[in-house]
């Protein structure tokens, strides 16, 4: 790494950034930018400029090279990297007893599913359903001896249909990546896996509305959508597994949100299948659709509680050709909040995303993920900021961020920063953000929030949680700021009841008196099902009860998760 000390004012700063080269997202030159490249950084020394009264109090660093661009596959994990085979934490959900009202499967039921689906959408080998058992963080596990694999929304339908005229439970899943023991089952319900059901239906050039079915992985998609020019509305680390029907049955957020909203905005249509093999065709492709009530409204986020989606219709942005990522430090939290305020009026419609780590996540990054540098190594900071920008000038788009960049240090919001200069530097500095949980799975065991508060509150909850727990675990924050979506994760050797008991009910309590919301994106699964009325009043939560029961009378489909079992198995004969 090289060092040029600069001896400038303000002026002579913006001189010099003015001369730096950013990195351009053009995907078409993908390969040009997968060499490796010496990092150069231009340091500005506090010392040298302090004599200036309007100058920069602090220093920035710039990495400086050649424009490239950066391909999504090097932004996220590789599916891969998902599954972490050689632990088995000891789980510490706690597991609802077995609805006696649901049938065990039998050898008839098998001959039925082999009709339909088969032999080879029939699945009893012990490996494959070891995995389909077992969630991503290796702390839920069922116990099924049947994953179903049906190819089109038809076999859905009639799997569907015959389980519910036998009372089988049922657990949906797709790239089992989710946070919450939602996707595996919770004892033995049939696992009906959408992922064969992997193909794209059509694609709109002029409008960018895609149509595709449910068992897409996203990443995929992202692939797809590159060489037409469009880019997927959502983007999150688990992008090389997850599939877009789980994308839409939980509602997931990621790291575009805060420039594209959530999947309510931009799923224009669904088809889903009822718990009764009904099916229901909502797979419009219309930006404007104000006949009657908005159904599918309902399955976004359901969690495969009232249908399995098989297909989805979605708009999709166009891809714009400058793409800028600047990896900041901030030394408290309310300057990162400043920093996200002047961010939202100095970058405004360039801003795509805004991401947040404190200093505990970051050393575990660095400790536990291979091939991870830190990109502002002269010192430590308490917290660290990651900003892109998209836009379609690029000259325009780096006066902006420059002035921005600029005016954040003048005001101390900002002490340090590097703005990546290639492709490399791009998906190194998204790499760390991306690589926590798979870090904090490395650490051992992890206790997993997810909730919405406002900015202003958000990094309460962490200091006041790191109180109660002392030297017994490691609490670490990260997460979307720019959505005010906190994940609070307690990182210990190992799972164990007193260190639970000093975290819940609290932080439901802490965030529930916030009037936030405990989960943000990740859904209830069975983690938090027995949970909901932190967030909800209780009338909600019955009326959600009974829209269960009116699309789910049995309650076969993925049992035990979303609603308290109180109310989702009433009634279910
Ligand atoms: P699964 O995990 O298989 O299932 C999730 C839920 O959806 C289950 O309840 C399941 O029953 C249901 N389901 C799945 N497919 C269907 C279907 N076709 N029809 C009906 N129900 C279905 N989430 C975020 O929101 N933002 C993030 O930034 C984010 N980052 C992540 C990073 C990592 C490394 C990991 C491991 C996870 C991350 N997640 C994130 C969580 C997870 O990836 C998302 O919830 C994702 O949308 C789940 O998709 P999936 O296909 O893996 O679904
Ligand atoms: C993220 O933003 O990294 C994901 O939601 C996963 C997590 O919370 O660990
Ligand atoms: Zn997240």
């Amino acid at each position: 790494m090289t060092y040029r000390r600069l001896k400038h004012s303000s002026r002579n700063l913006v001189d010099q950034l003015s001369n730096l080269k950013f990195f351009n997202s053009s995907r078409s030159s993908i390969s040009a930018g997968l060499q490796s490249r010496s990092i150069q950084t231009f340091e500005l020394v506090k010392e040298d400029v302090c004599y200036h009264k309007h100058i920069v109090s602090r220093h920035i660093c710039f990495l400086k090279g050649s424009g490239i661009g950066i391909p999504a596959s090097l932004r996220g994990v590789q599916s891969n990297a998902f599954r972490i085979h050689s632990r088995n934490l000891a789980s510490v959900a706690t597991v609802p007893s077995r609805n006696p009202s649901f049938a065990m499967i039998s050898c008839d039921d098998i001959s039925y599913f082999k009709k339909i689906l088969g032999e080879k959408g029939v699945v009893q080998e012990e490996l494959k359903l070891d995995d389909a058992n077992t969630d991503w963080m290796r702390k839920y596990k069922g116990s099924s001896k049947l994953m179903l694999q049906p190819r089109s929304t038809h076999e859905v339908s009639e799997i569907l249909n015959y389980c519910n005229s036998r009372c089988l439970a049922v657990v949906p899943q797709g790239g089992n990546t989710g946070l919450v023991g939602g996707s595996v089952p919770v004892h033995d319900e049939v696992i009906i896996s959408v992922s064969s059901m992997n193909n794209i239906i059509s694609f709109d050039k002029v409008s960018g509305i895609l149509v595709c079915e449910a068992g897409c992985i996203l990443e995929n998609l992202i692939t797809f959508l590159d060489n037409e020019g469009y880019i997927m509305p959502l983007d999150l680390g688990a992008k090389g597994s997850c599939q877009i029907g789980g994308n839409v049955s939980t509602n997931a957020g990621g790291l575009r949100l805060i420039r594209y909203g959530s999947l309510h905005g931009s799923v224009l249509g669904l088809e889903v299948v009822l718990a009764n093999g009904t099916v229901l065709d909502m797979l419009g492709t219309l930006r404007k659709d104000n006949t009657g009530y908005d159904l599918k409204h309902l399955f976004i986020g359901s969690e495969g509680s009232l249908g399995i989606v098989t297909k989805v219709s979605i708009l999709t942005p166009p891809k714009l050709s400058s793409v800028n990522l600047a990896f900041l430090a901030c030394e408290d939290y309310v300057s990162c909040q400043k920093l996200l305020s002047e961010a939202k009026r100095k970058l405004g419609e360039i801003l795509s995303a805004f991401e947040f780590l404190d200093v505990s996540a970051m050393d575990l990054v660095l400790k536990h993920l291979d091939g991870i540098r830190d990109p502002l190594p002269s010192s430590k900071h308490n917290f660290y900021i990651v900003i892109e920008t998209t836009g379609s000038m690029e000259s325009h788009d780096k006066e902006k961020l420059e002035a921005f960049l600029l005016s954040s240090m003048e005001s101390g919001l900002l002490t340090d920063g590097v703005i990546a200069q290639d492709i490399n530097q791009a998906s190194s500095f998204w790499r760390i953000r991306e690589g926590i949980p798979e870090a904090l799975m490395k650490a051992g065991a992890v206790y997993k929030y997810d909730l919405s508060l406002p900015p202003e509150k958000m990094y309460d909850v962490v200091d006041e949680m790191r109180e109660r727990l002392g030297t017994a675990a490691n609490v670490v924050a990260y997460g979307h700021l720019g959505d005010g979506n906190l994940h609070l994760n307690i990182s210990a050797r190992e799972y164990d009841d007193s260190i639970l008991s000093q975290i819940e009910p609290f932080v439901y309590e802490w965030t529930s008196k916030q009037r936030g919301s405990i989960s943000a994106e990740h859904g209830l699964g069975l983690m938090k099902a027995n949970k909901i009325h932190y967030s909800k009043s209780a009338e909600t939560v019955q009326l959600m009860g009974a829209m269960k029961k009116l699309l789910d009378p049995n309650g076969i489909l993925n049992p035990y998760k979303v609603l308290p079992t109180s109310i989702s198995q009433s009634g279910v004969n």
